[in-house]
Parts: structure tokens; C-alpha cells; sequence
């Protein structure tokens, strides 16, 4: 297999996550551009325990999300704003990759980083949007100029259709500019 891996990560644990299936379509707007991907969805992102930076090693899944970082030319993130921030299942998400601490490249380093964001009102989406971009830059990673701060009311329909074209089009641009970061890091 060839192709920018591109590993998506976010959601919430909800049956019909509308956060998820935003990330979801992002994915497939990167296959569509040539790249692997996998998923690291809120079912998943459920079970990791809370990260503790004692010495005790990491869980199966701590372990599986920490080495798809490691692999990953690219990341696609997606998170509800809660409460005006990200949600604690993400962040707890990002706080696992301090498994990646040591590495020769720690955390997102060198990595182009999307971000998607859900929320019910335009307030929270700015502001996890602004919280998650900080994040990401204090773990090396490069956000990506766009990000698609959605409205979570209806986004999809009921057999999990995104409704708007203008939502469509904002998850195209987060996948590409992704992609195009990945494909230029692998010219050099
Ligand atoms: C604990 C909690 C806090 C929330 N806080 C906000 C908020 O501050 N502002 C907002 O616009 N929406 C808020 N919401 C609505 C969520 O952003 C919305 O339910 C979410 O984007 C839907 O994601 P999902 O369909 O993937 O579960 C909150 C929802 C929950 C459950």
C-alpha cells in the first residue's frame, strides 16, 4: 500500500456522532486524494483510560493510538466543543500521545493536523477551534489554515447524509490542505 497514511481521530462515544461522521467524510475526501486511512473513533477513544504519566505502561488501546501517531503523515482531529472547549474524551486522546514523548519525533512533530469542530452555537465552535489549534502547536504540530467549525444542529440527515454543501465543501478543504502538507513533506 502507498499513499499518505492519514489517521482520524475524534468523535464522541454517542451512537451517530455527527462529530464522528464529519470526521468520517473528511477521511474519505483524503482516500479520494490518494491517501491510507484509519480511524480512531469515539467508541475507541471511550475505552482508553484516563492517561497517567506514572510509570505503569500503556493499554492495548493507549499503545494501538500512540504507534498510528507514529506512523501517520497526517492527522485529522475532531472534537464536539464542550462547554467551550474540546470535549475530555479528545483532549484525553492527545494527552496518550505523551506516549510519543521521547521519540525522535514527539507528538504531532512535522505533521500536518486538521481540525473539525462541532457545536451547537458559533461561539463554542471559535473558541475549541482557537484551543485546539494552541494544543496542537504545543505538540509540534502544523494545524492546518483551514478549519471547519461546523454547526452540529442537523448537519446530517437521518441516513447520515451531510445536508449542506457549504459542510461538504468545508471537510474537502480540511482533507485536502492535509494532504497537500503530507504530499510536500514526502518531496523533500
Ligand atoms: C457536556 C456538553 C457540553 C456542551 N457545551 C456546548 C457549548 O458550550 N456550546 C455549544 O455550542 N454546544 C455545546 N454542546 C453541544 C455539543 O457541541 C453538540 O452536542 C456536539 O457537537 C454534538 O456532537 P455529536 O453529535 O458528535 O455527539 C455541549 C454538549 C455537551 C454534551
Amino acid at each position: 500500500m502507498s499513499g499518505p497514511l492519514i489517521v482520524g481521530i475524534g468523535g464522541t462515544p454517542r451512537s451517530g456522532s455527527s462529530t464522528e461522521r464529519a470526521l468520517i467524510l473528511a477521511l474519505r475526501h483524503a482516500q479520494g486524494a490518494g491517501a491510507r486511512t484509519k480511524l480512531f473513533g469515539g467508541e475507541f477513544l471511550e475505552k482508553l483510560p484516563h492517561f497517567n504519566p506514572g510509570p505503569a505502561g500503556p493499554s492495548a488501546e493507549q499503545a494501538e493510538l500512540a504507534q498510528a501517531v507514529r506512523e501517520a503523515d497526517g492527522i485529522i482531529l475532531a472534537t464536539p466543543g464542550y462547554h467551550g472547549s474540546l470535549s475530555g474524551v479528545v483532549k484525553n486522546a492527545l494527552d496518550t500521545l505523551e506516549l510519543t514523548r521521547a521519540d525522535p519525533r514527539p507528538y504531532f512533530d512535522g505533521k500536518p493536523v486538521g481540525i473539525i469542530i462541532t457545536a451547537d452555537g458559533a461561539q463554542a465552535g471559535g473558541t475549541t477551534l482557537m484551543a485546539v489549534r494552541g494544543i496542537i502547536h504545543a505538540m509540534r504540530g502544523w494545524p492546518t489554515p483551514y478549519g471547519a467549525a461546523l454547526n452540529a444542529a442537523g448537519l446530517f440527515d437521518e441516513a447520515g447524509e451531510c445536508r449542506d454543501a457549504k459542510n461538504v465543501a468545508q471537510l474537502k478543504t480540511v482533507a485536502e490542505q492535509v494532504m497537500e502538507f503530507a504530499n510536500m513533506r514526502a518531496a523533500t
